[in-house]
């Protein structure tokens, strides 16, 4: 995908070097080239119609100038739904790139990654050297505050704008929402295809000089792109807090209702009630004991339905749109059977630690209830990390998505 506005110069020397060098040197490949031209004023479209009859693998978008973003969303969506492409990449026409790094990028994805970016920031890479210090500094710590920010520190160079992308992968990034249309649509198509658990490589290259024209890049896109990154941050530390929030509320509403059943009596009603039934291994007798369980039951299950509905209307909102999230119902049966799970394990805590500490632990001389501290830490390191992973990977299906081979055209 080439993107471009005003690059007649180049791209009529870039379209016949790439078919001519560059692609005969990718056997294993049907390359295409597709150029996203926004309406560019000096017949840039023009240059490749001409390429376009000589040959057949070149296809030309056209649209509105609305940003660079806004192009490469385009072109994203044609080569995935109408090339049925296998991968993308993004590769300036101006010749910073160099058409011959293609190759290496196509066989990094044949030894299988999923993600391979150009980079001028590892060993072997290089940004121009007539670039001035202000600039370099610019771009270098740019990176290093998206990589802080994001979290992504395996990676060196965060806006590299030449890079290979699987489809299948990017089939799964919401394209139709990303926070910016410019040039800092990067940062976010990176951070989630790196959150969907993709093979990142970074390859080393030069990135040179402009040849010809002028960049398009203008100051405002690094307020851009520090309002993605920052935005990003906070969309996943929220949803932290608020997963967090809900817990808290789950656990006051489970109280509530755990004592409301046994305080209106409600519970040794059903307790008498199952007490006339006669299971073959349970003794339902005890009246006491079977109405505090009856009680302890409804409260649980109150505290799953709050949490389901608080967190699907509120702490997972934004996940809506994503195709892979599963009906509401399924949903709602998924996180009960999830819940389950956390039920059960702070049931085993409880028992095995009144079995290591007995019914009180005494605690800066003060003699507590073992079933109530040993939820703490079981709570704690135990069924919140493992909810929040359940609930992203299997409910809302945020992320962790494993790779979909069925998309994938091999
Ligand atoms: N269709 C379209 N629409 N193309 C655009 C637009 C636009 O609004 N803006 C820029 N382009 C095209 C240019 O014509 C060129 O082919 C390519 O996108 C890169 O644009 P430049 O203006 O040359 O960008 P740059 O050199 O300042 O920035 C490059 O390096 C950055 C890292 O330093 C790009 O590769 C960036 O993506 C990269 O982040
Ligand atoms: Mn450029």
């Amino acid at each position: 995908m080439i993107p471009t506005y005003n690059e007649k110069e180049n791209i009529e020397k870039m379209l016949p070097l790439l078919e001519n060098e560059v692609f005969p040197k990718i056997q294993n490949h049907n390359m295409h080239i597709l150029v996203a031209d926004d309406t560019s004023p000096d017949g840039t479209k023009e240059e490749v119609e001409k390429s376009i009859k000589k040959w057949s693998n070149i296809h030309l978008l056209e649209g509105k100038k609305e940003g660079l973003g806004s192009a490469y969303i385009r072109a994203m969506h044609y080569a995935m739904n109408t090339l049925n492409a296998e991968a993308v990449i993004e590769f300036d026409a101006d010749f910073q790139h160099d058409p011959h790094d293609i190759p290496r990028l196509v066989a990094a994805m044949d030894q299988g990654y999923d993600y391979v970016i150009g980079s001028r920031y590892i060993k072997g890479g290089q940004i121009p050297k007539e670039w001035g210090l202000n600039r370099k500094i610019k771009s270098f710590f740019g990176s290093l505050l998206a990589r802080i920010v994001l979290f992504t520190f395996s990676i060196h160079d965060m806006t590299s704008g030449f890079k290979l992308t699987k489809t299948s992968f990017l089939k799964q990034v919401d394209l139709d929402h990303l926070i910016s249309r410019n040039y800092a649509y990067k940062l976010q198509i990176l951070f989630e295809i790196v959150l969907l658990g993709a093979k990142v490589k970074e390859i080393p290259i030069i990135f040179y000089e402009r040849s010809a024209g002028k960049s398009k890049m203008e100051t405002n896109d690094i307020y851009d792109s520090l309002k993605v990154i920052f935005t990003l941050r906070l969309r996943e530390s929220m949803r932290i807090i608020k997963f967090l929030f809900v817990g808290g509320t789950g656990f006051v509403v489970q109280i509530i209702v755990q004592e409301s059943t046994i305080r209106t009596g409600l519970a040794i009603f059903l307790a008498m009630l199952v007490s006339s039934i006669h299971f073959p291994f349970l003794n339902v007798q005890n009246l006491g004991a079977v109405s505090n369980g009856i009680g302890a039951g409804f409260g649980a299950e109150a505290a799953i339905v709050s949490n389901f509905l608080f967190n699907n209307f509120w702490t997972f909102n934004d996940t809506r749109h994503l195709k892979q999230t599963s009906p509401f119902v399924i949903r709602a049966i998924k996180f009960n059977l999830a819940s389950l799970l956390s039920i059960a394990i702070q049931t085993f805590a409880v028992y095995l630690g009144v079995r290591l500490f007995g019914e009180n632990i005494s605690l800066f001389s003060h003699s507590l209830p073992t079933r109530i501290l040993i939820l703490f830490p079981t709570i704690i390191f135990l069924v919140i990390p493992l909810n929040y992973i359940i609930y992203n990977m299997l409910i809302w299906k945020t992320r962790y998505l494993k790779h979909d081979k069925k998309t994938s055209t091999h």
